[in-house]
């Protein structure tokens, strides 16, 4: 196997879209994917599962797929990572397990999306997904990510204090579906050397838990 992040593209939109409707079946209007690829200001990665392929007709319809064991799966996902900028497949029909989206304006990253598949949960995949992006970012020059959470949203949450996200504000009523409150949450400087530090331990304690050998963004 092959659990692998890279850039996402066009070709992707469908299955992000899916995983987008599944994690945030309320959010409306619904991210426009075809826009935010071609918006500048905006970076999307992908977490691609390479053994399993999806045929074009199967891309629009959720998969039905029995729930794989747990020590097979996380074997299978991290046997090895592809980075980007190294040779992939060029069809469109890797299946898509995970994505995360920022925007970048005047050093500011601001985390619009992070999503995995609820099949895939608690394999290491958002925090895969958040480290890249976390990386991503520092390459292009961010020295700040911030981000806006439902309230309600204790296991996302719980993930970005892992990471060193500490509440920033609330904006009352936020959602418009139920009037949540969002929780603003940012980092301190992410080019800092604690900041550094601390994720360089947390891919370390990753790896030894997921068996993954290096984390490596290529252009
Ligand atoms: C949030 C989300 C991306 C996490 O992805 P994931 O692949 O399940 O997370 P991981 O397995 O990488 O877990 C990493 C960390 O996240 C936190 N976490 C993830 N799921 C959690 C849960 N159900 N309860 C509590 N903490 C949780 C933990 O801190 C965990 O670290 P640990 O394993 O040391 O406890 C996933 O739950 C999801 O897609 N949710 C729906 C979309 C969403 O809410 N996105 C955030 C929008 S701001």
């Amino acid at each position: 196997m092959a659990c692998y992040v890279r850039l996402m593209r066009r070709e992707d939109i469908a299955q992000v879209t899916e995983i987008d409707r599944e994690a945030f079946p309320t959010l409306w209007p619904p991210v426009n994917y075809e826009r935010e690829l071609e918006n500048r200001l905006a970076h999307y990665i992908v977490a691609c599962d390479e053994e399993e392929k999806v045929e074009e007709s199967e891309v629009e319809a959720p998969l039905e797929k029995d729930p794989p064991g747990l020590a097979s799966r996380v074997r299978r996902l991290f046997n090895y990572n592809r980075f980007f900028g190294h040779e992939l497949p060029k069809s469109g029909k890797q299946y898509i397990i995970g994505f995360a989206g920022f925007w970048i304006m005047v050093g500011e990253a601001h985390i619009t999306n992070i999503a995995v598949r609820e099949l895939h949960r608690r394999q290491g995949i958002g925090e895969l997904l958040l480290i890249f992006a976390i990386d991503l970012a520092t390459k292009l020059n961010a020295h700040i990510i911030t981000l806006e959470v439902r309230a309600s949203n204790t296991a996302a949450q719980s993930l970005y204090c892992k990471y060193g996200f500490t509440q920033a504000g609330l904006r009352r009523n936020y959602y418009v579906d139920n009037k949540e409150d969002a929780v603003i949450m940012s980092t301190e400087n992410i080019t800092s050397v604690p900041f550094q530090a601390h994720l360089q331990r947390l891919k370390q304690a990753h790896s030894r838990k997921w068996g993954i050998a290096l984390y490596q963004i290529a252009r």
